[in-house]
């Protein structure tokens, strides 16, 4: 089948497609995400793009309905509904384009109290510096007698590090402890800062949180439109649907 070549403004990230398939199955193999709520069903209206040039399929009844004879003319189709059928330029406006935004999604109300999995801890090493060795004993037993973390390892990598950050003009250095088991790194100076991402897995957004791992407050959060939508749409191939939300993808693929 004849493949054309699909561009994406203004990227410009481009593709080859084969003909008959639609700008969203296209901007998806781009890794172009568009945002499409219906899961390219034609009834959102949320996959607008505009055709700069090239041939596509004529304007459907969807798009009839969900897209303004002004905007039509000006280009504006719905992807899902839009087949190629030569090469294409294709604009994806700012609101379709996948969202970086914190509204889509919010953490409910809940405990402030974190349990995170690694935690920070400053080492003063005022009175071990002198010696140029032995950095291991010295951090892990600063660790065990100030914070009660007994029998730490740690990684050889890590331990190449400890040299490097103590310095002759520093006193500090600041450790970060995974499970009260295992130092997995350090930083020089007084630096506690430690971050977690939490993930979000939807059956139609993919929601990411950067979390201050010392007080659980959110530091920033975005989303994406989970590309499994398509794939869904059509088919419902369990085999790339997570297995957290198989069951519920496949009890719309029924109803559907
Ligand atoms: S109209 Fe909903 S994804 Fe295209």
């Amino acid at each position: 089948m004849t493949q054309y070549k699909i561009t994406f403004a203004p990227s410009f990230k481009e593709v080859a497609c084969k003909e008959g398939k639609t700008i969203l199955e296209a901007a998806r193999e781009a890794g172009v995400y568009l945002d499409s709520y219906c899961a390219g069903k034609g009834k959102c209206g949320k996959c607008r793009v505009r055709i700069i040039d090239g041939t596509v399929s004529p304007v459907t009844n969807n798009e009839s309905e969900l897209v303004r004879t002004t905007d039509r003319e000006q280009g504006y189709r719905l992807a899902c509904m839009t087949k190629i059928f030569g090469d294409v330029t294709v604009l994806i406006p700012g609101e379709t384009v996948f969202k970086v935004e914190s509204g889509k999604k919010v953490f409910a109300g809940r405990s402030r109290t974190v349990h995170p999995a690694v935690k920070s801890y400053p080492v003063n090493l005022t009175k071990e510096k002198t010696a140029r060795d032995g950095y291991f004993e010295k951090i892990t037993g600063f660790l065990a007698s100030q914070y009660g973390l007994r029998n730490l390892s740690a990684d050889i990598s890590v331990i190449r590090k400890f040299s490097g950050v103590i310095k002759d003009d520093e006193n500090t250095i600041t450790a970060f402890v995974h499970m009260g088991k295992e130092i997995i790194d350090v930083r020089p100076g007084l630096d506690e800062r430690v971050f977690g991402i939490a993930l979000d897995v939807g059956t139609t957004t993919l929601a990411f949180y950067l979390c201050d791992l010392r007080n659980g407050n959110v530091i920033a959060t975005a989303s994406i439109t989970n590309p499994q939508v398509l794939s869904a749409r059509t088919s419902c191939p369990e085999s790339v649907i997570p297995l957290t939300i198989q069951s519920r993808a496949s009890k719309r693929c029924r109803r559907n």
